[in-house]
């Protein structure tokens, strides 16, 4: 069940803590709206000649600064090129301050049906410290006008672990979200990346990020909230409703190939990984000007393909296959690390389940990064 990813790279302007690929320029927009239409033509085949797309995603950057025509440009040349599902589930990443309720309306008459919206918080000071374009009633409005607008499939972005003397904030902006009754949330840990304002704020001493038990307790809050509204956590930072998980990500992290567009994309064929440049102005040369996508090729070893199926599987609610990764992916860790899974055990940070399944517990989901890391070194060694 392929799916397709089109990264649109413009930002109104750039927020502390992102470093995704973006430009603040709009200069070149319309440009690379046009090279989007020309890299479909030239990728059409990438993922094989008979296939239909599911799910398709425009993320970014910030894909709600598409005008109608734009987006009209884009799905006209995705059907030209590609079949599309009847029922595939199209989703824009949008920011609250372009969904006007003009907006919100253009985009329902689109093809489009899942908005994910990224709120990250409602609390004023905390949106102004990460220099977000939008202010706390705007965040509040972009949901309601978009759920006025007949859009059913919603998912709204907040961030934790922001500097706060208390939790009282998280816990305001998690009954805030619930109150918006919105089926799906992705809650994400601040990280500070090095190449952003909170990074260099950090070198310089400017920025303190709260402690690791601050964030700790605040994941824990969100995981007794999340319950209590009815909500499932498929994967460490996403939750919903039952049946509204979002059916691209999930895609992603059972392995399903998917093609990628536009700088910075990645894509995935089955047996190697496709790495778009993230270069707006060498992007929209490259493809106008010499039908050429500009990327890097990297074959995927059996060692890569177990670890990015042990990193994105352990994250999730339905957990490592431990015969899965044996039989297809050759790593055999019941036979090499039966004492660290023991020990994972034994610590309630994991459960093994009668067919090998291996699944964290609220406790393990904390330490995620490390135990994969852990069993990453081990899986190196066994190649
Ligand atoms: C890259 S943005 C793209 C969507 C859109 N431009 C927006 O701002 O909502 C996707 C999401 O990644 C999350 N994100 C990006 N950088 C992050 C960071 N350093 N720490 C935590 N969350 C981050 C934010 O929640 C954001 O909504
Ligand atoms: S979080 Fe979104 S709006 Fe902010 S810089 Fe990153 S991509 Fe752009």
């Amino acid at each position: 069940m392929p799916g397709l990813y089109l990264h649109i790279p413009f930002c109104k302007q750039a927020c502390h803590y992102c470093d995704f690929h973006f430009s603040t320029s709009m200069a070149l927009k319309s440009r690379l709206v046009e090279a989007l239409t020309q890299e479909l033509a030239l990728r059409a085949d990438y993922l094989g000649p008979h296939f239909t797309l599911e799910t398709i995603y425009f993320g970014g950057g910030t894909p709600s600064l598409l005008t109608a025509a734009e987006l009209d440009q884009i799905f006209t040349a995705i059907h030209r090129h590609f079949r599309v599902a009847p029922d595939a589930e199209i989703t824009l990443e949008a920011n609250p301050d372009d969904l006007t309720a003009a907006k919100v309306r253009e985009l329902a008459a689109s093809p489009i049906n899942r908005l994910s919206i990224g709120l990250q918080s409602f609390h004023e000071p905390h949106l102004q410290l990460m220099n977000r374009a939008h202010s706390a009633t705007e965040s509040t409005a972009a949901v309601q006008l978009a759920q006025e607008a007949g859009f059913e499939n919603i998912s709204v972005d907040l961030i934790y672990g922001v500097p706060a003397p208390d939790h009282s904030l998280w816990e305001q902006d998690l009954a805030q979200a619930f109150a918006l009754q919105v089926p799906h949330l992705s809650c994400y840990a601040l990280t500070v990346e090095p190449d952003t304002v909170f990074g260099r704020q950090l070198k310089k001493g400017a920025f303190r990020p709260p402690p690791d038990e601050f964030v700790a307790r605040q994941f824990e809050m969100l995981l007794t909230e999340i319950t209590s509204h009815g909500y499932e956590q498929y994967e460490i930072s996403n939750f919903c409703q039952p049946g509204r998980e979002s059916r691209h990500n999930s895609a992603y992290w059972r392995g399903v190939p998917y093609l990628g567009l536009g700088p910075s994309a990645h894509s995935f064929d089955g047996v190697s990984r496709q790495h778009t440049l993230a270069n707006n102005p060498k992007y929209v040369a490259s493809v106008l000007e010499r039908a050429e996508v500009p990327a890097t090729i990297e074959l995927l070893s059996p060692t890569d393909r177990a670890n990015e199926y042990l990193m994105t599987s352990l994250r999730t609610s339905q957990g490592t296959d431990l015969r899965h990764l044996s039989t297809n992916l050759g790593v055999d860790l019941l036979g090499h690390r039966a004492d660290y899974l023991t020990y994972l055990q034994l610590n309630g940070w994991a459960t093994l389940s009668a067919d090998e399944v291996l699944t964290l517990t609220d406790k393990g989901k904390l330490l995620a990064d490390q135990i994969t890391l852990e069993l990453f070194q081990i899986t190196d060694f066994s190649d």
